[in-house]
């Protein structure tokens, strides 16, 4: 028996392990593929949406983040396309955020309707929020985001700091010849805003015409050489659970951090899995390996302890890691907005 989210036992031993020896402790939820950006390395230009009967529901959602919680995950993420465009979304955050033994409720969004959502989230227990930012010029933003609006993103930030989320973070993937002029500018926009920021290197997930990924590739040495002739950074052993590997500028709150999927393998110290719009159960983000939670939900409308041997049998199947190659057509057809990242 496990105990259940309303118990909040003391976890003894942990309950989601991988043949790897990996403790699963961190679910990220997409809760729809939709979004209104269209970021060119995120989806392609004209994409096919799930259609709404395919969907999970919200409370199958909210079913399956307690059972991940039931079985030792402290930490789940509200992923998309942009979550903030689900209809009635804040009943999800509203439920889930007071789940016993949820101690890191956290949001991946492109902040356009933060000055409609942050005071609801905040209320409704979201702990962090992370913010994809790539450019701070509006004619790039248009570019990268094919036709966005910058202000829209820029108000949604200042509505998260105003509303006083602690630790906010910034996302910028870079891309050489894009936005890696950019650097030292979003690294001076999150000190001045007193919030972190996280440099990604591009995954090749699913086909994109715009541009060739391994020539904009921009490895994180390269972001990280080009910010240390101004700052000084300190290694930092800080962890957000996350894959980030932080840095420290002395006397300032800002950290910086690097996401390496190509450059440093993380995937040694993976801590979590992801569950689709659809409700599909991905092991890893970079391989197909799934188990499908949809068809356990609905065929078991009543019995939780079927979801949780699922998943306690999921992890049978999580695989060691990526394997990308920005070299070649991407072996993932999937495309980022499936997944949230
Ligand atoms: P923190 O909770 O702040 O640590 O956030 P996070 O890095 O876990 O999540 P976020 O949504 O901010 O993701 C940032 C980037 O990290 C995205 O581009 C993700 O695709 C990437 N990322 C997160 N987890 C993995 C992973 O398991 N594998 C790979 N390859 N990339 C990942
Ligand atoms: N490679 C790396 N990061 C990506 N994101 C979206 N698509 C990609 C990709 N192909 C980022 C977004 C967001 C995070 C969840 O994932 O910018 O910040
Ligand atoms: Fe939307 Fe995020 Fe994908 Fe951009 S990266 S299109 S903001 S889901």
């Amino acid at each position: 028996m496990f105990p259940t989210s309303q118990t909040d036992a003391p976890q003894t031993k942990p309950i989601l392990v991988d043949r790897f020896g990996r403790h699963v402790t961190y679910l990220r939820i997409s809760v729809t593929d939709r979004c209104d950006l269209r970021c060119v390395y995120c989806m392609a230009e004209k994409m096919q949406f799930v259609s709404h009967s395919q969907l999970l529901t919200l409370e199958e959602m909210v079913r399956i983040g307690q059972a991940f919680v039931d079985l030792g995950v402290t930490k789940i993420r509200i992923s998309g396309g942009e979550p903030l465009v689900r209809r009635n979304i804040l009943y999800l955050f509203r439920t889930l955020g007071v789940t016993p033994g949820l101690n890191d409720f956290t949001l991946t969004t492109n902040a356009t309707q933060l000055p409609k959502f942050a005071n609801d989230l905040k209320k409704a227990g979201v702990t962090r929020i992370n913010i994809s930012l790539d450019t701070l010029r509006q004619d790039r933003f248009r570019n990268i985001t094919r036709n966005g609006d910058i202000n829209n993103t820029l108000q949604g930030i200042e509505a998260a700091v105003a509303t006083g989320f602690e630790r906010l973070k910034i996302n910028a993937v870079i891309l050489k010849n894009h936005n890696h002029d950019e650097i030292l500018d979003l690294v001076e926009y999150a000190v001045a805003h007193q919030i972190d920021i996280s440099f990604i290197e591009e995954m090749p997930l699913g086909a994109i015409s715009e541009h060739n990924r391994a020539e904009t590739y921009f490895s994180s040495d390269q972001t990280f050489s080009v910010i240390r002739k101004h700052y000084e950074l300190l290694p930092s052993m800080e962890t957000t659970g996350g894959p980030s590997r932080y840095f420290r500028i002395p006397d300032l709150k800002t950290r910086i951090g690097f996401i390496s999927p190509h450059s440093h393998n993380f995937c040694d110290s993976c801590n979590r899995v992801r569950l689709t719009a659809e409700g599909r159960l991905l092991l890893c983000l970079g391989q197909e390996h799934s188990v499908d939670l949809r068809q356990v939900v609905r065929s078991y409308p009543d019995d939780d302890e079927i979801l949780r041997q699922t998943i306690i049998d999921s992890m049978a199947i999580k695989p060691k890691g990526h394997e990308f190659d920005l070299s070649k057509d991407p072996v993932i057809t999937r495309h980022m907005n499936h997944t949230g990242g």
